[in-house]
């Protein structure tokens, strides 16, 4: 029997308890599949990054650990954008993260391991790897903005739980594809979001399903509820919520204005004022946001990171 199956047959069950049977079976795949081949590089990344106390020295050895990744930092330290601002060749990773600085490395790295897994050409309707991950890059960094110029607060994990917010998209569509595309296009007749269809055909979500992965990589717990109530960020718990509303509205804002695939539903409008009212952060502050993730977006793309 198929996985489409058999979770088909489950939730005709309705269940709770083979709903997070369902959810774990997909993330024992994911575990077993390519898609994990980013977990230990992605979870020494972040770990660094949570750590304030960590050295130039560590960040090294967590991105030597992953030679691929080491050879395209390095190419990318050495590309025209930073050879052009620093007139010399980077050889050694520690060299490049001393001139290019650690904060840059560190995302650079993130993203060049994260996108491992959006590398894949086919489509299904609108949707597509591609597309999914230009729209988790445009999360990332309004997240991250909103943190910096809203908060003031560095937010550490703002920028990864944007990358992987939707991780768990990624994994129903590699193993449960056809339930996938009938689910886009649920949400398309039906003019309701992604999740809503979800519900309805599996009775879970890729938030939840982006949880069970995350969680099973072992990554922050805060990471982790962002990722799980991107959706339904009004049930979070409140000690993870910042990040929660953060990574809700930063997800809504950037596929209202072009960043994602297919439109947002009206319906979700209220549901992103009341975050927005609750991060006590006006509209226009996220105008001046969207300027700055464009403008950096146009930097990456000069970079050939995107
Ligand atoms: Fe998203």
């Amino acid at each position: 029997m198929s996985l489409s199956t058999e979770i088909k047959e489950s939730v005709n069950g309705v269940a709770g308890e083979e709903k997070e049977d369902n959810v774990q079976h997909i993330v024992d795949m994911v575990n077993l599949s390519d898609i994990s081949s980013i977990k230990q590089s992605v979870s020494a990344i972040i770990r660094v990054i949570n750590d304030p106390g960590s050295t130039v020295k560590e960040l090294k050895e967590v991105i030597q650990l992953d030679p691929p990744l080491a050879a395209k930092v390095l190419k990318t330290a050495n590309s025209a954008y930073y050879s052009r601002s620093f007139t010399r060749t980077f050889t050694d990773i520690e060299q490049a993260i001393i001139w290019i600085g650690t904060e840059i490395i560190k995302e650079l790295a993130l993203n060049q391991k994260v996108c491992e897994i959006f590398d894949r050409d086919e489509r299904i309707e609108e949707y597509s790897r591609k597309t999914l991950w230009h729209h988790s890059v445009a999360v990332a960094l309004t997240a991250k903005f909103i943190y910096r110029r809203e908060y003031g607060l560095k937010g550490e994990n703002a920028y990864a739980a944007g990358l992987l917010h939707d991780i768990g998209m990624i994994a129903e569509d590699q193993f449960l594809q056809d339930d996938f595309r009938t689910i886009l296009q649920l949400s398309k007749t039906k003019s309701i979001n992604i999740t809503s269809a979800e519900r309805e055909t599996w009775g879970f979500d890729h938030a939840q399903v982006g949880e069970a992965i995350t969680a099973s990589w072992g990554l922050p717990e805060e990471l982790n509820t962002a990722v799980g109530y991107h959706n339904n960020p009004l049930n979070s718990c409140f000690e993870f919520s910042k990040l929660v509303y953060t990574l809700y509205v930063s997800d809504y804002f950037c596929q209202n204005n072009g960043f994602g695939f297919g439109a947002v539903p009206d319906r979700d409008r209220a549901l992103f004022n009341e975050c927005l009212r609750l991060m006590d952060v006006k509209p226009h502050a996220l105008e001046i946001i969207l300027k700055n993730v464009k403008q950096e977006i146009k930097t990456m793309q000069n970079k050939g990171l995107l």
